[in-house]
């Protein structure tokens, strides 16, 4: 029976905590109505009505490959694809139902597809597979908190059985964690009012994954959702406990930690806009400027950045998207030294951006330039051996004006004489620091 490992955890942890930031895809049937993943449930549409989508699903621009590249080029370690959302609807070809890519005019298995691409880009991948499930028949219908049906008595839950839905979620992940090669990480969603933990059968669900696929690393939501933390947090861990904890659409205030007070691995999951599939009104997107500083945000408080797109029904990611992607991907080019293997720095962090760590190496970032020069905090002179600018190499003076006379026990960088930073959205200083 498996057992908590401080260990193993850190070990199958590694690569994960020196990601940083991955992709999020969200796609499936819901692309077509484009109102976002839950409109069967928000629209309370019967089955009938959403299996029209079922028929329709072509994709012509279908390119998972094109997907991961997008990942690849903005930066992104990893990628996780929806398997399996609350509707039902499978992008693989299991066995145990018709309801699937394989039965649309699309006809590919995308999950095989993604995951060769995502392998083919040397990129780490994952599966979302959703808890929830409102195309079986044996998942609870009326009075369910979030079924399409939940207000229809005449989808009563006599004749279901919560056990046999449990029995085909179990061949389902088994299939995915069997037939697929190498899983880097496993997304369960979600967890709900008295559905948690044990009522998925929980433990032997983790075991049979964990032994499937040694070392593979699961979220925290066979016990949670976006919603409380789970038992890792808590200091006992369970044998479905989450290896890292999934914050939704919020970077948390002061990072997470344990019931002891230690640093928690997480992963703050975020949309572009403001849903996770494809919605065609939706046209709030964050700045690429906003979610570059919310990732340098999330590895300055300890955390992961997992952000979404939601390729529509042709199969391509919306141009917005792109254009962040894009965006990110310039900036990550010549900064990801500041946040692959970075973390906390263990210094506040500044008025005028954040701070990043990795080891010997102090990365500050400035968001927001200083009237006069600029203070390091928490540095001591004989601590800095040099500052650089990281996207140039350049050196950084130590300022040596006489403006900061009234503060001789702190540090300040001189950046020069141009009122601009040299890069609007984060400019980014490398301090080497001397190992004492
Ligand atoms: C939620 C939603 C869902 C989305 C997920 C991502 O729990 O139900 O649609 O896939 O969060 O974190």
């Amino acid at each position: 029976m498996y057992q908590f490992d401080r260990r193993e955890y850190d070990a199958r942890m590694a690569w994960y905590r020196q990601a940083r930031l991955g992709m999020f895809i969200h796609w499936g049937l819901y692309a077509i109505p484009a109102r976002g993943e839950w409109v069967r449930s928000t629209e309370e549409m019967p089955e009938s009505e959403y299996l029209r989508y079922f028929q329709e699903f072509s994709a012509p621009d279908y390119n998972p490959a094109g997907w991961v590249r997008a990942a690849k080029q903005a930066g992104m370690k990893y990628v996780i694809l929806t398997a399996k959302h609350h509707d039902g609807f499978c992008l693989f070809d299991s066995r145990y139902t018709r309801f699937k890519s394989t039965n649309t005019p699309l006809g590919r298995d995308v999950v095989a597809d993604f995951l060769q691409a995502a392998r083919a880009e040397g990129l780490r991948a994952g599966l979302y597979y959703s808890l929830l499930d409102w195309h079986h028949p044996d998942y609870p219908h009326w009075g369910d908190a979030n079924h399409p049906m939940r207000r229809h008595p005449e989808c009563g839950n006599q004749g279901r059985s919560f056990e046999r839905y449990l029995d085909y979620l179990h061949a389902q992940v088994e299939e995915l964690c069997t037939n697929y090669g190498k899983l880097d990480l496993m997304w369960f969603d979600f967890s709900y009012g008295n559905l948690r933990g044990e009522a998925w059968r929980g433990a032997q669900l983790a075991e049979m994954v964990r032994t499937l696929q040694p070392g593979i690393i699961l979220n925290n939501r066979l016990e949670v959702s976006g919603e409380g933390f789970g038992s890792l947090a808590a200091g006992h861990p369970t044998p479905c406990h989450g290896d890292f904890i999934t914050p939704e659409q919020i970077i948390p205030p002061h990072g997470l930690q344990d019931a002891l007070g230690q640093d928690l691995a997480w992963e703050a999951c975020v949309t572009m806009n403001r849903h996770w599939g494809y919605c065609a009104a939706d046209r709030f997107f964050k700045p690429a400027s906003m979610l570059l500083r919310g990732l340098v945000e999330c590895v300055s408080k300890g955390g992961n950045l997992l952000l979404n797109v939601g390729p529509d029904a042709r199969g391509n990611l919306p141009p917005e998207s792109l254009d962040c992607l894009n965006s990110m991907g310039r900036w990550m080019a010549r900064n990801g030294a500041s946040i692959y293997g970075c973390g906390r720095a263990g210094t506040d962090k500044p008025e005028y951006g954040r701070l990043t760590r990795n080891g010997a190496h102090l990365y500050v970032h400035i968001f927001e330039n200083t009237l006069g020069p600029l203070p390091l905090p928490g540095l001591k002179r004989e601590q800095i051996r040099s500052i650089r600018a990281l996207a140039t190499g350049a050196e950084v003076p130590i300022s040596t004006s006489w403006v900061h006379s009234d503060y001789p026990d702190m540090v300040f960088a001189d950046l020069g004489p141009d009122p601009q930073l040299p890069d609007p959205i984060d400019t980014v200083l490398e301090i080497t620091l001397n190992e004492h």
